[in-house]
């Protein structure tokens, strides 16, 4: 299994504090943003990754990360997103990187206490189709929304306005190497996007997604108030534990 960190994106709910550099590399606590989502794969045992991002920053994680030492890496790969197209068109960058491997997605601002090596392990046991994690929230508004019925996703709805559910879908997504077809026959969708959740709409279709609850905090981090709530959650509770290489000199 690889591991894809997708960390493009204008960050504009973020704005100006990403006017100069990506939202992903601001920080959360006493860490770069991003270091949070590897710490998750890493905690998985996914040391081959990916990570996606573009923009004026891009050179930014390069200098920050290097080759993933720090992390215990096996090894650390980049793609540039050139645009904001969107999760799922980012994701079309990974294509070649995967080689026909399964994948875990994770989305640079999503932030979790856990471990999802559970997940990992059972999507394995799974062989083929699509995984994703879910967490009751008392906002789904702001997420992906999942109607579950006899523990079986039924549908997936972007942002609804009156969610039928509390249970938003976290941005941790286990796909088998279909996902690359169906990024390529997706539309963009009223905000102009790719939308993830048209790609585990199709999974859905093909009777092939299955979900799991995530154990401990989950929070994203792309807007004033998640990303305050994220630095806060990580200070009292701490996040993925990591164990980080010394910085030289310490
Ligand atoms: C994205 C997805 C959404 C998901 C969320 C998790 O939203 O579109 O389905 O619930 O990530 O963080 P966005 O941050 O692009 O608004």
């Amino acid at each position: 299994m690889k591991g894809v960190v997708l960390a493009g994106g204008l960050g504009s709910r973020l704005y100006p504090l990403t006017k100069i550099t990506n939202k992903h590399l601001l920080p959360v606590f006493d860490k770069p943003m991003i270091y949070y989502p590897i710490q998750c794969l890493v905690n998985a045992g996914i040391t081959d990754i990916l990570i996606v991002t573009g923009g004026n920053s891009a050179g930014d994680f390069l200098q920050l990360l290097r080759n993933g030492s720090d992390f215990g890496l096996a090894r650390l790969s980049y793609a540039y997103q050139d645009g904001e197209g969107g999760i799922a068109d980012a994701l079309k960058l990974a294509e070649a990187f995967a080689e026909g491997e399964p994948i875990c997605v994770v989305l640079g601002d999503n932030i979790i206490e856990g471990n999802i090596k559970k997940a990992v392990d059972d999507f394995k046991a799974q062989g083929d189709g699509a995984k994703i994690l879910l967490k009751e929230v008392h906002d789904p508004e702001r997420f992906g929304v999942a109607k579950v019925e006899d523990g079986n996703v039924r549908e997936i709805v972007e942002k609804p306005e009156n969610p039928e559910t509390n249970l938003a879908v976290i941005g941790i997504y286990l796909y088998d190497a279909a996902v690359f077809e169906i990024c390529k026959t997706l539309k963009p969708s009223h905000r102009g996007e790719l939308e993830i959740t048209d790609v585990n709409n199709e999974y859905v279709r093909r009777g092939n997604l299955t979900c799991e609850v995530l154990d401990g905090w989950w929070t994203d981090a792309g807007t004033f108030e998640s990303l305050y709530r994220a630095a806060s959650l990580v200070r009292e509770g701490g996040a993925n534990r990591m164990d980080l290489a010394p910085a030289a000199g310490s």
